[in-house]
């Protein structure tokens, strides 16, 4: 018999009347592209993190993006990567003429090794840009310094960690360049978009530039209080603006950011305990420096000997039970286009490589009831108990 009839999604956004209010108000209000509400999103990031400058877009990809267009790379410059991250990550370095320099993970957390990414340093490395993996901090310290050792840029990606904290410092606070993003799953969402929040005035008056096709003026300011209508392309840019409406999504989900977190925290120690006695599913190991985890992702690792079944078919199985997974990630090195490029062969990162076939994602989200969440132990336990390798 199936563990439930009635699906548990991998992810499902929580919406309640404040969102569709706000949207419904810029839908009235006759502005509906960025405007006001951006305005006001943006002011709520740099309150909350003690910036000087938010910048918000349509996607953490394109926030990814214009950051690394802003380095201004030459051919054979480096920009170094962590393997285990969504393909955005690497491909704007792509997009902008740069060579992606792929390091390994911590074998436990899947956080970038600093390690690992200090051995990849070469005189052509122009940016570290570590993956805040899952909602725990990278480890900060270590890049920095050696981002200030080799005067390299530090660009943190920050699409997993709305709400974490790296040594008592959430992360963003630092005002150095990090972006988050609001896709759907994300533990705040604006349908899609992203936020880009930083100290440097010019930098962001350049992100600021690029993100409306290099035009020095944006469309409401035009057109609002009698501004002067004339505006200059400065550079080509790209059209990469979040709407108001989009913004007023962001505007009532940042309010309960807290109390999403803490449920999904919650959740998150729910399954550790219930899963303490599936020995075959084992969740990432802690950080060993002091951190909030943010709990974007809950993902454990199956043990392949103990099971006669891959991970792949192992989520298939769960997905026959009702209950949907996630992957995140298979290795960004292991694809071909990075794969074929820059010659990866099996073991170069064996660390991202040895996860990339275990981890899976189970449902980790604030809608998530306790019963919803027995039921997901209970799937998996089914599925282990009808998998279990011969002694
Ligand atoms: C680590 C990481 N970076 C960047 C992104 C891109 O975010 P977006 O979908 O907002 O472009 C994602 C998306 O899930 C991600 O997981």
């Amino acid at each position: 018999m199936q563990t439930r009839t009635k699906p548990i999604p991998f992810s499902r956004p929580t919406i309640d009347e404040l969102e569709i209010d706000e949207v419904v108000d810029s839908l009235r209000s006759g502005w509906i592209t960025s405007g006001p509400k951006v305005e006001r999103f943006e002011a709520m990031f740099r309150e909350r993190l003690g910036v000087e400058h938010a910048v918000a877009v349509n996607s953490a990809t394109a926030g990814l993006h214009l950051a690394i267009a802003c380095l201004d790379l030459q051919p054979g410059d480096e920009v170094i990567v962590p393997t285990l991250t969504w393909a955005s990550t690497a491909n704007v370095v792509e997009l902008c003429g740069g060579r992606t320099v792929f390091a390994d993970v911590d074998p436990g957390t899947l956080c970038l090794d600093p390690e690992d990414a200090r051995r990849r340093i070469t005189p052509r490395t122009r940016a570290i840009v570590p993956v805040h993996y899952a909602g725990q901090p990278a480890d900060l310290d270590p890049l920095r310094a050696m981002a200030q050792e080799h005067g390299l840029a530090l660009i943190e990606d920050a699409a997993h960690a709305l709400g974490t904290f790296y040594r008592g410092e959430e992360v963003g606070a630092s005002g150095g360049v990090t972006v988050y993003s609001f896709h759907p799953i994300k533990n705040i969402t604006t349908g899609e978009g992203g936020m880009i929040v930083l100290d440097d005035e010019a930098l962001a008056e350049r992100l600021r530039l690029l993100r409306f096709h290099g035009v020095s003026k944006n469309a409401w300011k035009r057109y609002s209080g009698g501004g002067r209508p004339r505006y200059e392309v400065v550079e080509p840019g790209y059209k990469y603006n979040m709407l108001d409406l989009q913004a007023a999504l962001g505007i009532q989900q940042l309010k309960k950011l807290e109390a999403f977190n803490a449920r999904r925290a919650e959740l998150a120690e729910r399954y550790g305990r219930l899963l303490a006695e599936v020995p075959e599913i084992t969740p990432l190991a802690r950080v060993d420096y002091p951190a909030v985890h943010c709990w974007h992702l809950y993902i454990v690792r199956l043990d392949l000997s103990a099971v006669t079944l891959d991970r792949d078919d192992f989520m298939q199985a769960l997905g026959e039970e009702q209950v949907g997974t996630g992957l995140h990630f298979p290795p960004l090195h292991t694809q071909s286009f990075f794969r074929e490029k820059y010659g990866y062969r099996e073991g170069s990162l064996p660390h991202a490589e040895q996860a990339g076939e275990e981890i899976f994602s189970l449902p980790l989200y604030p809608l998530l009831t306790d019963e919803d969440q027995d039921d997901v132990v209970s799937a998996i336990k089914k599925v282990v108990a009808a998998h279990r390798s011969a002694p």
